[in-house]
């Protein structure tokens, strides 16, 4: 029997489709790196995040439509990532991050922190290079939430002294609490805030990210508003719980992002809304409902559990369990909707509808 050819090999895997970005893997340029020896065809499925919702399913499909071939013995499939963000130039600041990914909310105390911190640390579980960036003027709990009892190292460069971030769990962690006294009080506003943000972004090595998390404070817009003006925000994540209440503020600070211009005059996409503490005393639902007749992504609910809050207690995250706790499952899966979301917004940005 002739060998299978590589044309033939794509064509079986044109017929399985992105589910989010709804294309062909072959047209997408996911398929690299193809072999093929006698019977035996091994390739590489190169993701756009390596926290693809779809990741299984999507090999167990390209396997079973190459194995369909016929002349194929055997099918050897590698997933890869990598992560397509924005164009990097030089002279941007933080040019090596390619998604910068705000986490905000109208309320506060209802989770922001602790979504964020375990968000960072399920992306970087997933392979992704993640940085965490701790921008609460009211209360930076980033560092005790990581585990991080130690200032970061400053190093001397050509453009001056930079902190270096300090690594937990696998992320770059960055805190105002390294910067702020622990005496100051934090009434700043307008400018000295903006120094501040600004200070953390270009005075800190962060490297090269495929994802940036950045804890927001709770209701003010100074805070975005720097952020936004100093670096393009991929997208805004919505922490919410599921009360009345809490979804009232929550909308009202979706309609503050839809109405703030980044420096690049385009406004802050929302990447979706997060139903936290859900399923206690304060029920279930909430987040879902809200989404829908806001018509924006609902990426998920974290139940209210005492693991979560002892995780944020003793610096380590609840997701670093994994699978194998609820806890651990729901971050996992709130990070693989983020990133996926992220995904959508970067293929659709690329390729605008005729
Ligand atoms: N899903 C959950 N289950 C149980 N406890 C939780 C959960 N999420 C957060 N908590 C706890 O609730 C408290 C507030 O959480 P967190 O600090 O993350 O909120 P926040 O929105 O960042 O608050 P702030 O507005 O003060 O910045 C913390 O003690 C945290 O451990
Ligand atoms: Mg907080």
């Amino acid at each position: 029997m002739p060998n299978v050819s590589e044309a033939q090999v794509l064509d079986a895997l044109r017929s399985i489709e992105d589910p989010d970005l709804h294309r062909d893997i072959v047209s997408l340029g996911f398929i690299k790196e193809i072999k093929i020896c006698e019977g035996n065809v091994a390739f590489q499925i190169e993701l756009t995040t390596p926290a693809c919702p779809v990741k299984d399913q999507m090999k167990a499909e390209a396997e079973s439509a190459v194995m369909a071939l016929p002349g194929v013995t055997q099918v050897a499939i590698e997933m890869t990532a990598s992560v397509r963000g924005r164009a990097l130039s030089p002279q941007e600041i933080l040019p090596g991050v390619r998604h910068v990914i705000a986490v905000a909310s109208g309320k506060g105390g209802v989770g922001k922190s602790t979504v964020s911190a375990n968000l960072a640390v399920a992306l970087a579980k997933e392979g992704a290079t993640v940085g965490l960036l701790d921008a609460d003027i009211y209360g930076p709990s980033i560092p005790m939430m990581m585990g991080i009892r130690r200032e970061p190292d400053v190093i001397k460069s050509e453009s001056g002294p930079k902190m270096l971030p300090v690594l937990a769990h696998g992320v770059l962690v960055m805190s105002l609490g390294f910067i702020l006294k622990s005496d100051q009080a934090v009434v700043w506003r307008g400018p000295m805030l903006g120094k501040a943000v600004n200070d953390m972004l270009t005075g800190c090595l962060w490297g090269d990210l495929d994802y940036l998390v950045v804890d927001l404070p709770p209701g003010t817009g100074d805070v975005p508003m720097s952020l936004a003006q100093l670096v393009p925000i991929s997208g805004v994540v919505v922490v919410t719980t599921p009360q009345q209440v809490a979804q009232d503020i929550a909308r009202k600070s979706i309609a503050m992002f839809r109405m703030l211009e980044q420096g690049t005059g385009k406004t802050i996409p929302i990447l979706g809304i997060v139903e936290n503490m859900s399923g206690g005393i304060f029920g279930s639902g909430g987040a879902e409902q809200s989404a829908k007749q806001l018509e924006i992504p609902y990426l998920g609910s974290i139940p209210l559990t005492q693991t979560v809050t002892l995780s944020g207690d003793t610096g380590y995250p609840a997701v670093l369990s994994g699978e194998s706790t609820p806890e651990g499952s729901a971050f996992m899966r709130l990070a693989r909707q983020l990133a996926s979301q992220l995904s959508i917004l970067h293929f659709e940005n690329e390729n605008p509808p005729e």
